[in-house]
């Protein structure tokens, strides 16, 4: 979609966690509160509580220009679509993202047919429970070479460990602090640009 300066900038937050209230969903949250704060308009899907089928890799896509499976993917691409900042959050599982955000992006493969995806930017948010940072490398590795590959700038990631249950990354005031900023200076810097062109 064309971006007209005039408008609102959109910022879209995808919780891969099926917690709801968990450490993914208040660290998207806190980035999107930073947007905001930065005059942009922002909406959150939980990809849990969507209808994701994996990718089956039968082609469709590029034979048809539309993926066989009719699920939620043409709710979450339209969103995708109409923001030009996507907050991408996931906790880790077993080294590497949750099911439902594995599902997401292998679905990616059909979207680059409805979606530019260079046009637009993604902040990473990656909570898990190890207090070395290096676990979640697979997790951050993946996403960064999948957006590399889409050609999607990744302007910050916040990669937090140290937190297992619901809500313990609410204690991490510096990290949400760290969240916000991303998600405000994502805003500000992209008016900016605008402003120069
Ligand atoms: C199935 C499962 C697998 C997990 N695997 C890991 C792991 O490999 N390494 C790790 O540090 N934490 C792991 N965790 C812990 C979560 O990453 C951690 O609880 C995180 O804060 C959950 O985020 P949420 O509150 O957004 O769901 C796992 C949790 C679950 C439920």
């Amino acid at each position: 979609m064309a971006s007209d300066s005039s408008e609102k900038l959109r910022v879209l937050g995808v919780v891969g966690s099926p917690r709801k209230g968990g450490n993914t969903d208040i660290l998207v949250d806190a980035v999107l509160a930073g947007a905001e704060r930065a005059g942009a308009e922002s909406s959150k899907i939980y990809l849990g509580k969507l209808n994701l089928k994996p990718c089956r890799a039968c082609e469709g896509c590029k034979k048809a220009g539309r993926c066989v499976n009719d699920d939620d993917m043409q709710l979450v691409l339209s969103q995708m679509d109409q923001s030009t900042i996507w907050v991408l959050g996931t906790p880790v599982y077993f080294w590497g993202p949750t099911g439902w955000f594995k599902a997401f992006v292998d679905r990616w493969y059909g979207a680059r047919e409805h979606i530019n995806f260079a046009e637009k930017k993604a902040i990473l948010a990656v909570p898990f429970e190890d207090t070395k940072t290096a676990t979640a490398r697979h997790t951050v590795g993946m996403i960064k070479d999948a957006l590399d590959y889409m050609k999607t700038p990744l302007l910050a990631s916040i990669v937090v460990p140290g937190v297992l249950n619901k809500g313990d990354v609410n204690s991490h005031e510096e990290t949400l602090a760290a969240a916000s900023r991303a998600g405000y200076d994502a805003v500000v810097n992209h008016n900016a640009a605008l402003g120069a062109e």
